[in-house]
């Protein structure tokens, strides 16, 4: 494995709105591997492709350091309820700020050995399937974020 080098807001691949996944090898599990591996690295809970450099729909997510999921192609089919916290992100060093999300989601996505798969989330796990959907958008979550501020605190995803 590899660790791989983390894009930072401005660069204009986040800003990209990224393709489907259209072929699930090899290769794409050495990415997904070396993203997970680039996110544990830097003490992140979730990582998109695109902050990496690929332009594909792709996410890394370990919120317990137990539990990793890799979601290709993923798709949120359902939101429920309303909650504001505090978030970072790795393209965005140092800054946090208030984003307001869905309580709960279903997402359904393709798993790295190309099963289709549903998973329904709450409290940090689905903050963060949202936060990294919004990468595949070309979204940062300074974009949507309340009372930016500058500081040092434990999850960035
Ligand atoms: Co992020």
């Amino acid at each position: 494995m590899a660790l791989l080098e983390i894009k930072k807001a401005g660069d204009p691949i986040l800003k990209t709105v990224c393709a489907p996944v259209d072929k699930i090898d090899k290769r794409l599990r050495k990415l997904l591997d070396n993203m997970a591996e680039t996110m544990y690295a830097s003490d992140g809970v979730g990582i998109a492709a695109p902050q990496v450099g690929e332009t594909i729909r792709a996410v890394v997510i370990d919120v317990d350091k137990k539990n990793r999921y890799d979601l290709i192609n993923p798709v949120i089919t359902h939101r429920e309820g309303s909650v504001i916290d505090s978030e970072g992100c790795l393209s965005c060093p140092e800054l946090f700020g208030d984003v307001e999300r869905a309580e709960k989601v279903r997402v359904e996505y393709i798993s790295r050995f190309g099963k289709k798969k549903i998973l329904d989330a709450d409290g940090l796990l689905a903050r963060c399937i949202q936060h990294e959907l919004d990468h595949l958008e070309g979204q940062l979550f300074i974009d949507i974020a309340k009372n930016i501020t500058k500081g040092k605190k434990n999850s960035e995803a």
